[in-house]
């Protein structure tokens, strides 16, 4: 995977949400790279992944901004002249999201279009890349669910993001912004949010397990997920940000194969020898957004950009934990 480096040496990249799990992960390879000038922007919103730690070890070798894509100044000062724009802030929790919708709008949508703004005006060449969501299928009608699937959000959180992929793709027909949209599914692995569960299961999953407590599963735990390990996804970032012919696309990600929550659950187990599994009725907020058996069909980035999931859920898993052995006072509290 690493044909696409030629690409960004001596270029400048922006990373929005880069002090988060998965925008620091992007920063800490780019910085990898040599050669390449990383700039990185993020709120740290509190209940999100934001994480000073998450660039540790780097900070010396980035620009950081702390502070909101919603500033009109700040983001026309960041865009202009830089040749990459990974955009993933946002909000994250489908939860939060039908809690407080009107916050929602605002960072998913309103926030979105500030930054929009500033590259059609500032850069409109500017290569952007959107990271978005699989959530915003609902709950399929057929498996593994492709980009042709139609599209019914079962929340705020996934109306949103569909929005925003449109503005990204209105920029790009409009103004020739050269926008591509990542429906990413779900992704673990080092720095991720585990101070909450209202961000992401597996990373709760995972939490419990090396705590050694109860993990409990909705349901019988019979439901199908496909995983990505963050590297992964950093791949396909990249990938798609060097590619001239992804531009205006749309591209899911996906898993290699689906696993069912609780072969998760017993996984996570018998990897860090700790850990209780419990079966539960689903909680009536839960139920209402529960889509079922889900997963991607990745073969469209597959033929058009070579990508594919390489790292096994086992190893993903390992790797994960190993990092948080060692950093778990960094990420509990
Ligand atoms: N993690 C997943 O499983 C997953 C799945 C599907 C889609 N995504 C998408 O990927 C992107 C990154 O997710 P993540 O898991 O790294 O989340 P994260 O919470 O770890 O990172 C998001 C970062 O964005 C920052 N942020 C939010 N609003 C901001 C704003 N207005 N201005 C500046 N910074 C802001 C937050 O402070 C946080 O650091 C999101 O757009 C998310 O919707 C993630």
């Amino acid at each position: 995977m690493s044909e696409y480096f030629n690409e960004y040496r001596g270029r400048s990249v922006l990373i929005t949400g880069g002090l988060g799990f998965i925008g620091s992960s992007l920063a800490r390879r780019l910085v990898e790279m040599n050669g390449v000038e990383v700039c990185v922007v993020d709120a740290l919103r509190p209940e999100q992944g934001g994480n000073l730690f998450n660039i540790d070890g780097i900070k010396d070798r980035i620009k950081l901004h702390v502070g909101d894509i919603g500033d009109n100044e700040l983001v026309n000062h960041l865009v202009g002249g830089v040749d990459y724009i990974f955009n993933l802030a946002g909000n994250i929790s489908h939860i939060d999201s039908l809690l407080y919708p009107q916050q929602d709008l605002e960072n998913n949508c309103a926030v979105q279009l500030t930054l929009l703004e500033a590259c059609r005006q500032f850069n409109p060449q500017v290569k952007i890349v959107f990271t978005s969501t699989r959530q915003l299928y609902g709950k399929p009608v057929y498996l593994p669910v492709d980009e042709q699937h139609r599209v019914a959000p079962p929340d705020i959180n996934g109306i949103h993001k569909l929005a925003a992929e449109q503005y990204h793709l209105l920029y790009h027909r409009l103004y020739g912004l050269r926008s591509v949209i990542l429906r990413l599914t779900n992704v673990y692995g080092p720095r991720q949010l585990m101070r909450h569960n209202r961000q992401s299961f597996i990373s709760w999953f995972i939490r419990q397990a090396m705590d050694g407590e109860v993990i409990e599963l909705f349901g019988e735990g019979k439901q199908k997920r496909d995983l990505n390990y963050v590297d992964d996804v950093v791949d396909a970032l990249l990938l798609a940000g060097a590619s001239e012919q992804a531009e205006g696309e749309i591209f899911n990600l996906g898993g290699d194969r689906p696993v069912s929550l609780a072969d998760l659950a017993d996984k996570l187990v018998s990897l860090t020898g700790r850990g209780y599994i419990s079966l539960t009725p689903f909680p009536p907020e839960r139920q209402l957004i529960d889509i079922g058996n889900f997963y991607s069909s990745y073969r469209k980035i597959e033929s058009a950009l070579g990508w594919r999931p390489r790292v096994s859920i086992k190893d993903g898993l390992k790797r994960t934990i190993e990092f948080y052995e060692r950093h778990r006072s960094s990420y509990w509290s």
